[in-house]
C-alpha cells in the first residue's frame, strides 16, 4: 500500500523511549486514543465507500428508484449519502469511544497494569506521551493488542513499530503462543504497521461492526455504517524455538 502523508514536524532522530503506564499521564493517553479514533469517521465514511461495492450499488439504486420525483434528487440524493454516512460513522465511532474512556481507558491501572498478563505502554518524546499500545490478555495462550495510537505531529518516525514491538515482547515473556488485535481501518498506515511486525490477516468479517454491547443497530445504521473488520494474528516466538 502507498505511503502518505510522511510528518516532517519531528526530527526523527530524537530519542523516543517506550515505558509502562504509571499513571501520571492519564489525560495524555485518552486525548492521543480518541484523537486516533476520531480519525477513524472520515475513514470510514469516505475512504471505506470504495471497499463497499455492495454499498455502491445500493446506494445507485435509490438514488435510480428515487428519480420519478426529480432530476435533482441526482445531485442531492448523493449528498445526502454521504452526509449520512459521516453521521452513523460519526455516530458510532464516537459511542465506541465513550465505552472505551468510560471503561479501560478509564482505569488502565486496573484494566491493564494490575490486571494479570497485561500491559500498557506510551511513548515519550522529551519526557511528552506522544503514543500508546495496550496488550490484554484474553486466555492464558492469547493476547490481544489494543489502542494503538501514535500522536498525528509524531508519525512516521517508528514510534508505532517501537510499541508494537513491546507488545510482540511482552508476549515472548509472558509466554503467550498468539498475539491478536482487529481493526476496522481503511488506512493504509495501520496495515502496513502490523504486517510490518509480523502480523497476517487471518480472516475479515463485512459488515456492520460496532462492537456494542447495547441494542442492535437501526436499520439505517446498517445502510450507511459499513465497515469491514480485519483480524490479524501472529504466532509468538520464543527465544528456544528460534534456536
Ligand atoms: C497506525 C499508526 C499507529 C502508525 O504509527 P507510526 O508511528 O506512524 O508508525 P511507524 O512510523 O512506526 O511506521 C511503521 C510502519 O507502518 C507503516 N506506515 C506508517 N505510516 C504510514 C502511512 N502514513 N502510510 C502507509 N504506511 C504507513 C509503514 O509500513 C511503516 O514502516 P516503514 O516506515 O518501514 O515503511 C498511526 O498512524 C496512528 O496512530 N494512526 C491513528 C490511530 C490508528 O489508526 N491506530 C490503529 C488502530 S487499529
Amino acid at each position: 500500500m502507498e505511503k502518505t502523508g510522511k510528518t516532517d514536524s519531528l526530527n526523527c532522530s530524537k530519542k523516543v523511549v517506550i515505558r509502562r503506564y504509571e499513571g501520571l499521564n492519564e489525560q495524555e493517553v485518552q486525548r492521543i486514543f480518541s484523537e486516533g479514533m476520531e480519525e477513524m469517521v472520515t475513514d470510514t465514511a469516505v475512504r471505506g465507500l470504495r471497499h463497499h461495492p455492495e454499498s455502491l450499488l445500493l446506494y445507485l439504486a435509490i438514488t435510480v428508484s428515487c428519480l420519478w420525483v426529480s432530476w435533482w434528487v441526482i445531485v442531492l440524493l448523493p449528498v445526502a449519502i454521504l452526509y449520512a454516512r459521516y453521521f452513523y460513522s460519526l455516530r458510532t465511532t464516537n459511542s465506541c469511544t465513550k465505552r472505551a474512556l468510560s471503561t479501560d481507558m478509564a482505569d488502565i491501572e486496573h484494566f491493564y497494569m494490575k490486571a494479570p498478563g497485561s500491559c500498557l505502554w506510551v511513548a515519550l518524546l522529551d519526557g511528552a506521551v506522544v503514543g500508546l499500545v495496550a496488550a490484554m490478555q484474553r486466555s492464558p495462550e492469547v493476547v490481544e493488542l489494543k489502542r494503538m495510537s501514535v500522536d498525528r505531529r509524531y508519525r512516521c518516525c517508528g514510534i508505532g513499530m517501537a510499541l508494537g514491538r513491546k507488545v510482540l515482547d511482552f508476549a515472548s515473556a509472558q509466554k503467550y503462543s498468539k498475539v491478536i488485535l482487529g481493526t476496522t481501518n481503511y488506512t493504509s498506515a495501520a496495515h502496513n504497521l502490523y504486517r510490518r511486525l509480523g502480523f497476517h490477516c487471518v480472516g475479515v468479517t463485512n459488515g456492520y461492526h460496532a462492537d456494542s454491547t447495547g441494542p442492535g443497530p437501526s436499520l439505517l445504521e446498517r445502510l450507511f455504517y459499513r465497515v469491514r473488520h480485519h483480524h490479524y494474528e501472529l504466532k509468538v516466538q520464543h527465544k528456544e524455538n528460534m534456536d
